[in-house]
């Protein structure tokens, strides 16, 4: 298979063999991971390799409805770290202001990505499968303390890799024509973004365990591996809330408008609790 065929093959995959990875194919993937780009090539990031029981089950109790991170072999955790490259300046008597910069904050959580993008890309070409959980970022200061991690390094990503048990099918994308835009940004009718989005996700009339296997693949997942009963309270909101529309399940429902601007607090706290301060 050529690159191209690799990426358009993949899929986040959640269901994992009980199998290790060998060290050698994980010393590959955190090498594709560490020669991504990085601006001004300060390579701020630190990557934690999970592979212990322990630590697996500890993941697996801070995030809470993830179940995959305990099943996969291992997880790695992508952290923002400025630490290293302070205390180096400071050898120096030079400040690195990175904890109060947000140009040096997004260029790092790009190379947080670009980094973890190649792991993923490298996996999948190995024929491992792997899914981001960036439900991390609202869970950051019990993660920062289990794992010991310093002031100025935030765990902002998890890739948790392993070897495909089941891999999902017909998961909805927009097609290309509504995402890309020839030489200017082209604007759309109400009417067309309806479509597009209609294309992408089908009619809301289906039973809702069929419209969340394409929909929210992950609460049927997180049901089958952890018994966490996702999928009767997402029937309860579906209910209660009379949704109607794609849009209404997944901005009412999965990504509740309000709650997810509550989660500002608790985001900015932990970065303030590891010394970030824009
Ligand atoms: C930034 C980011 C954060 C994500 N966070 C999670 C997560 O917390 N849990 C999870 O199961 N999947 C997570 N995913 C995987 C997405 O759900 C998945 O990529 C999306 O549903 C599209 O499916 P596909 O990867 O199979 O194409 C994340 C993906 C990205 C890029």
């Amino acid at each position: 298979m050529d690159l191209y065929e690799i990426l358009m093959k993949r899929r986040s995959v959640r269901d994992f063999e009980d199998k290790e990875i060998p060290d050698e194919i994980i010393d590959k993937i955190l090498d594709a991971a560490l020669s991504a780009p990085t601006g001004g090539n300060i390579q701020p990031i630190s990557i934690i390799v999970v592979r212990g029981e322990e630590a697996r089950e500890k993941l697996d109790g801070i995030l809470g409805n993830q179940p995959w991170v305990k099943r996969a072999p291992v997880s790695l955790i992508f952290c923002l770290d400025f630490h290293r490259a302070k205390r180096w300046a400071s050898t120096f008597g030079t400040d690195f202001s990175g904890e109060r910069a947000v140009w040096h904050f997004l260029i790092a959580y790009a190379d947080v990505m670009c980094a973890s993008q190649n792991a993923a890309v490298l996996a999948e070409s190995l024929g491992l499968g792997s899914v981001y959980v960036g439900a991390i970022l609202s869970k950051i200061d019990k993660t920062r303390n289990f794992f010991d991690i310093p002031e100025y390094v935030l765990p902002m990503m998890i890739l948790s890799i392993g070897y495909p048990k089941t891999i999902p099918k017909n998961i909805p994308k927009l097609e290309r024509d509504i995402m890309v835009h020839k030489e200017k940004y082209e604007w759309r009718t109400d009417e067309e973004l309806r479509a597009a989005y209609e294309n992408k996700y089908g009619d809301f009339d289906e039973t809702a365990e069929d419209y969340l296997k394409r929909a929210y693949i992950e609460a049927i997942e997180a049901d089958k591996q952890g018994n966490l009963g996702r999928v009767e309270y997402i029937k309860g909101q579906l209910d209660k809330l009379a949704i109607k529309s794609n849009a209404e399940f997944l901005f009412k429902v999965r990504y509740p408008s309000e709650a997810m601007v509550e989660l500002n607090e608790e985001i900015t706290g932990s970065f303030r609790k590891a010394g970030f301060n824009f």
